[in-house]
C-alpha cells in the first residue's frame, strides 16, 4: 500500500483525555498491518516531539517514531533563526513550562516564559503573587516575538503581558506591537468531560479583543488547517513511507493523501484546503450535522477500513 497516506488527528480520535479508545488500537495495527504509510498530526503540544511520541507509542500499544508526531508547534520550529542573531533576543513563549525546552530544542536562544516577565514585573499582573520558582527575565532582553506554543495558562496575564512586551517588557514608552505566532486556531477541543473545551483560538479572540485603540494584531498562524502545517505532514508522510517501507520516491507524487479528525473546522477544512481526502470521525468534536468532509465514519477504525479501500 504505497499510494495512500494518513494523518491522523490525536485527541477525539485515538484518545479522550487520558483514555485511549480501543478502536484506535485496532485501527494502529491494521493500518501498520497494511503497510500504509502514516503520521499523528495534532494541534496539541507543550512537549518535545520525541516525547509525545514516547507517550503515545505507550498508550498504543505500538511504536510511533518521532518525525511521525507533528504537534501544533512543531512546524514552528524554523522561526528560531529569525530570533536568533543578537545575544539580546528574546521570545515570550506561551505555553506551560516545557514549552520553553522545546525552543531551546527547536534553536531559539533566549526563550522566556511569562512568569519570568511577572517575576520582574509583579505589576503586570497584581492578582496572584509571582512564584519564587522562577527568576525574574534580565532587563537586557528584547522581545522580538511572542509564540504561543500551547493553551495559555493564564489567559489574564497573558493578554496584559502582551500589551506590556516591547523592546523592554517593564518600559511604557517602548510599547509597541510584537508579531504574535499561534500554534493553532481551534476554538474548542475534546478531552473527557462531556462538553468541549476551550482551546487555544478562543484565547486568540480574547487576546484581539483585548487590544486598545482598534489596532490589530500581527499575528501568523500555525497547525492545523494552515496549509503550512499539511505540507509540513505531506513531507513527513513521504519520509514515513520511504524510510521505513523503502517505497520508491519517485512514485510519491502519486500518493492520496487522508487527514482523519473529528473537527471540522480544524481537521477537515484543512484537509480539504489541501486538497486531501478528509474523513470526519464521530468520537470527538462532531457529533452531527452538516460537515464538508469526504466521508463521515463511526470512529478511525471505520476510516482505516475506508481508506483501506482506496488503495490501488
Ligand atoms: O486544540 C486543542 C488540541 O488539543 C486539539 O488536539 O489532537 O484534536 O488536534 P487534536
Ligand atoms: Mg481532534
Amino acid at each position: 500500500m504505497q499510494r495512500i497516506g494518513i494523518a491522523l488527528d490525536i485527541d477525539g480520535v485515538l484518545i479522550r483525555g487520558k483514555k485511549v479508545l480501543p478502536q484506535a488500537i485496532r485501527a494502529i495495527e491494521k493500518i501498520k498491518k497494511n503497510k500504509v504509510p502514516f503520521i499523528l498530526l495534532t494541534n496539541g503540544g507543550g512537549m518535545a516531539e520525541a516525547n509525545k511520541a514516547q507517550e503515545l507509542s505507550d498508550k498504543l500499544g505500538s511504536e510511533i517514531k518521532p518525525y511521525q508526531m507533528i504537534l501544533a508547534h512543531t512546524p514552528m520550529a524554523p522561526l528560531a533563526a529569525n530570533y536568533s542573531h543578537n545575544d539580546s533576543d528574546a521570545v515570550l513563549i506561551l505555553g506551560k513550562d516545557t514549552c520553553r525546552d522545546v525552543a531551546f530544542e527547536y534553536g531559539f536562544k533566549h526563550p522566556i516564559l511569562s512568569e519570568e516577565i511577572l517575576a520582574a514585573c509583579p505589576e503586570v499582573w497584581p492578582f496572584r503573587a509571582p512564584s519564587d520558582k522562577y527568576s525574574p527575565v534580565e532587563i537586557n532582553r528584547r522581545v522580538g516575538a511572542i509564540l504561543s506554543f500551547h493553551d495559555s495558562l493564564d489567559w489574564g496575564r497573558d493578554i496584559q503581558i502582551r500589551q506590556k512586551a516591547g523592546d523592554n517588557y517593564c518600559n511604557d514608552s517602548n510599547r509597541k506591537q510584537l508579531p504574535v505566532y499561534f500554534s493553532n486556531g481551534d476554538l474548542v477541543w475534546s478531552n473527557n468531560l462531556s462538553l468541549t473545551r476551550l482551546a487555544q483560538g478562543s484565547f486568540r479572540n480574547a487576546l484581539e479583543n483585548g487590544l486598545s485603540g482598534g489596532r490589530k494584531l500581527q499575528r501568523t498562524m500555525f497547525g492545523k488547517p494552515c496549509k503550512s502545517t499539511y505540507d509540513f505532514a505531506k513531507n513527513a508522510i513521504d519520509r514515513h513511507a520511504t524510510e521505513l517501507y523503502g517505497f520508491n520516491p519517485g512514485s510519491l507524487e502519486k500518493r492520496l493523501y487522508f487527514g482523519v479528525g473529528d473537527n471540522p473546522e480544524s481537521d477537515i477544512e484543512g484537509a480539504n484546503r489541501a486538497g486531501w481526502a478528509s474523513v470526519l470521525v464521530k468520537t470527538g468534536v462532531y457529533e452531527s450535522g452538516s460537515h464538508n468532509a469526504t466521508a463521515l465514519v463511526e470512529d478511525v477504525e471505520e476510516a482505516g477500513v475506508l481508506v483501506a479501500k482506496k488503495d490501488y
